[in-house]
């Protein structure tokens, strides 16, 4: 038997989703535009805005984290706030958070626009760079236009999965004044892809522990599914596989072995799916467009045994770990409902 420091991890922390590695490949020139943007803020003018787009797991969350990171360690003139939608995903949630990031305590009685009044007398003495993460999921943009409204010099940035559904649902009003620069984020080629996972399987294994051909395979699926966050889940449980087995190697074998589980797992998320919540997401792939009470019939149809309330919590964990988009129907037919869309990678 292995003893606990008999594994082939070094150290596994370095797979986790939201470990930020030190260094950030291939991004180089993304970080430049949008850098360039928050530019003038240093010379006391107004910045400009940037909308990051492109699909899941290619560094668009790593890449504005780390300039957040650069300016906090640059200058105490620019305030950076990092807001994740669909954590706080209403105007009112926002100023709450961002309050609290200026550690303004005072926020009882008070409405979503008196307290961006609050933050625009803190932040007016100098800049701020506001970044809007996972912005599809927020229920109102309001805070977008509060904010160009009552703060003086800003950026904002702005990062989407869906570039046409975001810019369609921006106000023209609002959009007029944001005026964004678009920032594109492409998959990552074959090259890349590899770099990004040696990088990670260096510092994250034993010396020579996973093998060179379970490797390149991993790499391979990897850049098949095109989401570094498959490739890190690839590592973590081809790794635990093998540790399981008592095997000093990860071998090719082991990463054949947990790719099925990788395929029928969460690969967005970062916590795995239960499995009434896994024919909920089958469900709503044979179901494409469904409105949710549709969705519940043909559950029930097909002997779910869930009530309503745990299937409504279901679908709406769906929606926050992004297997699904769920967009509002006003007016129609039977009022206003959800309609209920798959999201392929
Ligand atoms: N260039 C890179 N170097 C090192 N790690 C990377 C790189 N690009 C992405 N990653 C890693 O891949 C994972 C996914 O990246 P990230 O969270 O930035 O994706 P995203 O584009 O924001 O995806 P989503 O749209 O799903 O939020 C993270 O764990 C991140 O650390
Ligand atoms: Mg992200």
């Amino acid at each position: 038997m292995l003893t606990a420091d008999e594994c082939v991890f070094k150290n596994i922390h370095v797979l986790d989703f939201d470990y930020q590695p030190k260094l950030i490949r291939y991004r180089e020139n993304h970080q430049f535009a949008i850098a360039n943007c928050i530019k003038p803020l240093f010379k006391n003018q107004k910045g400009e805005n940037v909308l990051v787009y492109g699909s899941s797991g290619i560094g668009k969350t790593l890449a504005c984290k780390n300039i957040i990171k650069e300016l906090e360690e640059e200058t105490d003139s620019i305030t950076p706030i990092y807001v994740n939608c669909w954590q706080h995903n209403t105007t009112y949630k926002i100023a709450l958070y961002i309050c609290e990031q200026l550690n303004y305590p005072f926020t009882n009685n008070k409405k979503g626009v008196e307290l961006f009044k609050e933050i625009a007398d803190r932040i007016n003495k100098s800049s701020a760079v506001f970044v809007f993460d996972e912005i599809d999921k927020a229920e109102d943009l309001d805070f977008l236009y509060t904010i160009t409204e009552h703060i003086l010099r800003y950026s904002i940035i702005l990062i989407t999965n869906h570039k046409g559904k975001l810019l369609s649902s921006i106000d023209n009003r609002i959009r007029s004044r944001l005026f964004l620069e678009c920032v594109e984020f492409k998959k990552y080629n074959l090259e890349e892809t590899r770099g990004i996972l040696k990088e990670r399987v260096d510092h994250a294994f034993c010396k020579g522990c996973f093998e060179n051909d379970s490797f390149a395979f991993a790499v391979d699926q990897t850049y098949d599914r095109g989401d570094i966050r498959s490739g890190l889940l690839i590592l973590l449980k081809a790794g635990k596989y093998a540790d399981n087995l008592s095997s000093k190697y990860v071998k090719l074998d082991h990463v054949k072995k947990i790719l099925d589980k990788i395929d029928k797992y969460a690969i967005k998320g970062s916590s795995d799916l239960d499995e009434p919540t896994r024919n909920i997401l089958d469900l709503v792939k044979k179901k494409n467009g469904e409105t949710i009470p549709a969705l519940f019939k043909a559950y029930q149809e097909v002997n779910g045994d869930l009530g309503y309330r745990s299937f409504y919590r279901r679908i709406k964990a769906l929606e926050l770990n992004k297997y699904i988009a769920v967009t509002k129907v006003f007016g129609g037919k039977k009022g206003n409902t959800s309609k209920v869309e798959y999201l392929s990678l």
